[in-house]
């Protein structure tokens, strides 16, 4: 599948660090975009120290699996975290959010869906109001006039009232509004659990096929 995937500067990196090793394990075609303040935010929470201006989303998959391997494999998974000695094997192209020459910033490019993870405040502020003022926003208004998949993935706690009314407002646009709260019913172990429980769900929205985490009523194996 083609799929965008955006990484804005809320809290939560590692769940678009995971996101973007399993898509790859997948060997679908990634279209990324990260913004400054995602930047900063891998850095403070995964130790990266990426520079957004001139990225190469090959490395930056394999820091993404070095910086999530302390937490550990995870127990309920049968997608395993992929060594970061191997290679990527799918398809990763790589724009800066200013990039409005990108293929993704035109609803004549065909994409299976976008996913903005994680989602903040303020980019989920601009996507409701139709900025469109980089290539994270115009790609998320392409994927809403195109009527195509938008998932976003906000983290704030607590939530304001603008905060929910621009989810209400985005989810009736069309979007699919997940905030990052895995829960805790799939037999957590680790935070491995918690992080695979989120892009569980995000996959399944994205109707990409995954055993990720064990699903509700089926056999649990942990001993
Ligand atoms: C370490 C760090 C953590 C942050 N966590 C959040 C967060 O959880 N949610 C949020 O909405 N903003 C958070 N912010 C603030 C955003 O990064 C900031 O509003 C920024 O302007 C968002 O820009 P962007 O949407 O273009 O990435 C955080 C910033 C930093 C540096």
């Amino acid at each position: 599948m083609k799929i965008v995937v955006a990484m804005t500067g809320a809290s939560g990196a590692a769940f678009a660090a995971r996101l973007l090793d399993v898509l790859d394990q997948q060997q679908h075609d990634v279209h990324l975009i990260i913004s400054e303040s995602a930047g900063l935010v891998f850095q403070e929470e995964l130790g990266l120290r990426i520079d957004v201006r001139q990225l190469d989303p090959c490395e930056f998959v394999l820091q993404c699996r070095r910086a999530l391997e302390p937490w550990g494999g995870t127990q309920t998974s049968s997608i395993q975290l992929q060594p970061p000695q191997l290679q990527p094997r799918g398809t990763l192209r790589y724009y800066q959010a200013n990039d409005f020459m990108a293929p993704i910033a035109s609803g004549s490019y065909l994409t299976d869906g976008m996913v903005v993870c994680p989602c903040s405040g303020g980019t989920l502020s601009s996507i409701v109001h139709g900025l469109g003022n980089n290539l994270i926003h115009r790609a998320a208004d392409v994927h809403l006039k195109e009527r195509r998949r938008l998932i976003v993935v906000p983290r704030e706690t607590p939530l304001s009232a603008i905060q929910l009314e621009n989810m209400r407002r985005l989810a009736e646009a069309g979007a699919v509004v997940m905030p990052a709260m895995p829960g805790w019913y799939h037999g957590v172990r680790g935070v491995m659990d918690l992080i695979d429980f989120m892009v569980a769900r995000i996959l399944d929205q994205l109707e990409i096929p995954h055993e990720l985490v064990r699903r509700w009523g089926t056999q649990m194996e942990l001993s």
